[in-house]
């Protein structure tokens, strides 16, 4: 989500903190070197805030950390996982309570870190790396899960097409609405909607997040009794408005349902074509005019994007299917729009290289239009795996992967701090630590996945959470210090390694240079 630049161009009226006094702001902690330093070669800072500063405790994570100070061999890899693996609960969890209309329907408002809004995606995000550690619905992580999912829910009904969101009534947080200047239709309640890109992640985000709470805690009662069925025909509607074509069969111009435009001097911070972008072809596809990176998109069929819609749809169309009060056929329609999206994806989402190879490309219009790159931010091509659209080892997956992480990706760099993917939300060369993260996620090739942690271990300037990007050779130049899905997603990466490939973890991650006779 935005990032720098974002931050400086929205003139942005932040939300009053609740911290109380005594509590350090975070966005300034996170840039300040915290003693105790980690005894490795990197020293790496203590970032986690003293305990009653957290804004959420949870046993089943605290338990984990435990556990992993005695598996994790290296000392600064182990600082980089106690920083970052609790890092949302830690810092973000800006307030939880219940429904003004229903004290049993739970709701958590998760801000993304330094920018003080609740965004769909990154709140799935922020949450997800947390099913490392939910095993029952009465765990007290579960409640975080319910209080994010109605949240979400209840924001997707309202505004579908919204990505950010500012504190509910609920709260009594006094906050301000976001003084820049945007031109959306549908029109939105400044007073509820921070921001209104539309990103079909968003829905995919949703999903995920639901689908992880299910398969956890089979708590089906949870999914009949709140707002989640009709925030899933919410997403429904909305997704059949956004596979409209440009034209219709006459070759009359069917105006999109969902327009954007904003004043700004990033051009990827709004719509071309009067806030329409380009036309499209009907694909089967989902449009997403903005990427999770929240930049514009040049074709709107994002396929990363609609891979993780596609792969969630199924998912949850199967807890839909065993609720009692769900509306008949509804669990049929989130399939059917599962299947036009798979097929979308097969016919216009697969194309050859310049090498002449077939792999996936970024984004098409299905007139033929494509863009062959992969940008870090998740949903990626790189993250298909991961996602669970295809196999790590399938074939097609394998050829668009070493595209990705190769010179033919444009937003691919190589440099002597980190190699990686990075993004056009920056600028090139500064690469995402996010996109070694998912590179680990995605293979079974241990010195591949030793090689991505040290590097991302080796990059924190010191400071021992994940940036957004980090200059490819210089460290020191990164951007945003409380990035908390990228803090999150690491520590997920380190719970599914102690699962599947523990031994990874009794490595050395130092810099070569680096003697210490005492380890
Ligand atoms: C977390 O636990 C600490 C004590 O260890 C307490 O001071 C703090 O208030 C707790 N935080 C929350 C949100 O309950
Ligand atoms: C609570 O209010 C929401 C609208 O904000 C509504 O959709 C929902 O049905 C209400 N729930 C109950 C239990 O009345
Ligand atoms: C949960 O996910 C695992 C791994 O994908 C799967 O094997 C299991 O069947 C799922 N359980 C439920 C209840 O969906
Ligand atoms: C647009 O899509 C239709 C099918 O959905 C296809 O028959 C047609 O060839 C496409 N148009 C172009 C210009 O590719």
């Amino acid at each position: 989500m935005a990032g720098l630049l974002g931050r400086w161009l929205l003139p942005l009226v932040l939300l009053i903190g609740v911290s109380t006094a005594e509590c350090p702001s975070y966005s300034r902690y996170s840039q300040e070197y915290h003693e105790p330093f980690s005894t490795g070669g990197h020293k790496l800072s203590y970032m986690r805030p003293s305990p009653e500063c957290r804004t959420f405790n949870s046993s089943g994570v605290e338990k984990a950390i435990t556990k992993l100070k005695d598996v994790i061999a290296d000392p600064d890899l182990f600082r980089l996982f106690e920083n970052t693996f609790p890092n949302t609960l830690d810092t973000a969890i800006k307030w939880r309570g219940t429904a003004s209309n229903n004290s049993d329907e739970e709701l958590c408002f998760v801000i993304t870190g330094d920018i003080d809004a609740m965004w769909v995606r990154d709140s799935a995000n922020q949450i997800a790396p947390y099913k490392a550690v939910l095993k029952q619905k009465t765990d007290d992580i579960a409640s975080v899960f319910r209080g994010t999912l109605n949240m979400q829910a209840r924001y997707l009904i309202q505004f579908p097409y919204c990505n950010a969101f500012l504190p509910p009534e609920e709260a009594g947080i006094n906050a301000g609405t976001n003084g820049a200047r945007y031109k959306v239709t549908p029109p939105y309640d400044v007073n509820v909607v921070f921001t209104c890109n539309f990103e079909l992640d968003d829905w995919g985000g949703f999903l995920q997040l639901s689908h992880d709470y299910y398969n956890r805690t089979q708590d089906l009662d949870f999914f009949s009794k709140f707002q989640w069925i009709p925030a899933v025909q919410s997403i429904l509607n909305a997704a059949k408005d956004m596979q409209r074509p440009t034209y219709g069969p006459d070759g009359e111009w069917i105006p999109p349902a969902y327009t954007f435009q904003s004043y700004t001097m990033s051009a990827a911070g709004t719509q071309g074509n009067n806030g329409f972008n380009s036309p499209v072809n009907y694909t089967g596809l989902v449009r997403s005019p903005f990427r999770p990176s929240d930049d514009s998109a040049i074709y709107d069929f994002g396929i990363a994007a609609n891979m993780m819609m596609a792969r969630y749809l199924d998912s949850t169309a199967s807890i839909m299917a065993k609720l009692p009060n769900a509306p008949k056929g509804l669990a049929g329609e989130m399939r059917d729009l599962a299947n036009d999206i798979r097929g979308g994806i097969e016919q216009w989402g697969i194309v050859r290289s310049p090498t002449g190879q077939k792999i996936y490309a970024y984004e098409v219009d299905g007139y033929g239009g494509r863009n062959l790159m992969d940008d870090a931010n998740i949903p990626s091509l790189l993250s298909a795996p991961f996602l669970g659209y295809v196999d790590r080892n399938d074939p097609l997956y394998l050829r668009t992967r070493d595209f990705v992480l190769s010179k033919m990706n444009p937003w691919y760099c190589k440099g002597s701090v980190i190699s990686g993917v990075g993004s056009p939300h920056i600028r090139p060369c500064a690469v995402w630590p996010m996109s070694l993260i998912m590179q680990a996620f995605t293979t079974d090739d241990y010195w591949e996945i030793f090689a991505a942690i040290r590097e991302v271990v080796g990059s924190t300037s010191g400071l021992g959470l994940i940036h957004e990007s980090v200059d490819s050779n210089d460290e020191t130049q990164w951007t945003r210090q409380w990035f908390t899905w990228a803090n999150g997603l690491f520590g997920q990466l380190i719970m599914e390694l102690w699962e599947e490939k523990p031994d990874i973890l009794t490595e050395g991650f130092q810099p070569f240079r680096y003697e210490n006779k005492s380890m």
